[in-house]
């Protein structure tokens, strides 16, 4: 039994976004007490980055980078935050957040709730960072969706020497038609323009930064075929696969299984690994593939591993779970997967 076992009735009983600000002070302890033995690791090169183990957390956690640390402390060898947009914005109404214990999952309508940009950036100048940082950008809810290239652009001119990586978020399916910019020109559009502006800041500030694009588990073979195109083409650094899904198999009949938003954890397994095999087949090893959804154990992250994850990113597990998910986790990827990625 591990602290996080004794401490996770208490938390489930209250709601969850209550639970969720309660559990980080309450992390940061547990982060304090001795480890019995560091966890195996291996370090890996993605991206031109030298990341100290394959397992980090996903975005959306730690959405304003208020606990960098602490997260890093737990064992984390890449740490992304945010979504961030430009300016400050309070997301949907609450409720908004939903676990769905039974099926290990949890239904999330946050909307990009931040506190913007340069709130952030003045939390990650006051980390210590011993491992590798994302930001996570987004648009603000308020923006029309034709100038959604213009928040993405401003995302990346801020965080640009601040992160390690930047992942352009086009898949949260919480903010208004978000996801049409995963495909067509749309997408060429947008990709066009990030890259243009990744090279005029390569030269102003000498520093490359990699973009990683984050997409949806609900993708049909036609429209991950031509992305990987549009990855390929525009030379992108990294696919984060993936987000939170809109389908409901397998829950709706539970309590909270018809709410509205995006359904993350165990119920999300296989849509993800899916459209992540489905990247590596597309992609052929051109593009690095960070996969997420769904880990719940070892044995799921060795499983991203095997279809092609260079790196494999956590949430909704580590809510069930708690800080026991990041060392079994972080074994099972030391193991070089039996499928070579
Ligand atoms: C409450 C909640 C909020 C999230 N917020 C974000 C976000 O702001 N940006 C983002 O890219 N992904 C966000 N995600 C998606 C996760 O990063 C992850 O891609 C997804 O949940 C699948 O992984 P999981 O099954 O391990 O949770 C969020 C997920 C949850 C559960």
């Amino acid at each position: 039994m591990t602290a996080y076992d004794l401490i996770r009735p208490l938390l489930f009983r209250l709601d969850a976004e209550t639970a969720h600000r309660l559990a980080l002070p309450l992390l940061s302890q547990i982060a304090r007490l001795p480890l019995a033995a560091p966890p195996a690791c291996a370090p890996t090169r993605v991206m031109g980055l030298e990341f100290p183990n394959r397992l980090g957390l996903a975005a959306g956690l730690d959405k304003n980078g208020e606990a960098i640390d602490l997260w890093f402390s737990l064992g984390f060898g890449h740490v992304e935050i945010g979504t961030v947009t430009p300016r400050p914005q309070p997301g949907n109404p609450r409720p908004r957040l939903f676990r769905l214990p039974e099926a290990r999952g949890i239904i999330n309508r946050m909307g990009f709730n931040n506190h913007g940009m340069d709130a952030l950036l003045n939390h990650v100048a006051r980390a210590r960072r011993p491992g590798i940082l994302g930001i996570n950008i987004g648009k603000n809810a308020d923006t029309p969706i034709e100038r959604a290239t213009d928040d993405y652009l401003i995302g990346l001119t801020k965080a640009y020497v601040a992160a390690d990586y930047i992942t352009v978020n086009i898949s949260s399916p919480n903010t208004k038609n978000l996801r049409d910019l995963q495909g067509g020109a749309a997408l060429d559009l947008l990709l066009g323009r990030l890259k243009a502006e990744q090279t005029q800041l390569t030269d102003r500030h000498g520093k490359y930064t990699p973009i990683a694009i984050k997409i949806a588990p609900d993708l049909i073979d036609s429209q991950i075929d031509e992305m990987a195109d549009l990855f390929r083409r525009h030379r992108i650094d990294a696919v984060i696969a993936t987000n939170t899904t809109l389908a409901r198999n397998g829950v709706e009949h539970l309590p909270h299984g018809a709410e509205a938003g995006g359904l993350s954890g165990a119920p999300v397994f296989t849509a993800s690994t899916r459209v992540l095999a489905a990247f590596h087949t597309a992609l052929a090893n051109e593009i690095p593939l960070i996969g997420a959804g769904g880990v719940l154990c070892g044995a799921d992250a060795q499983a991203k591993q095997e279809a092609g994850a260079a790196l494999v990113q956590v949430y909704s597990g580590l809510i069930y779970r708690g800080p026991t998910l990041i060392r079994e986790c972080m074994e099972a990827l030391a193991v070089p997967p039996q499928k070579p990625s």
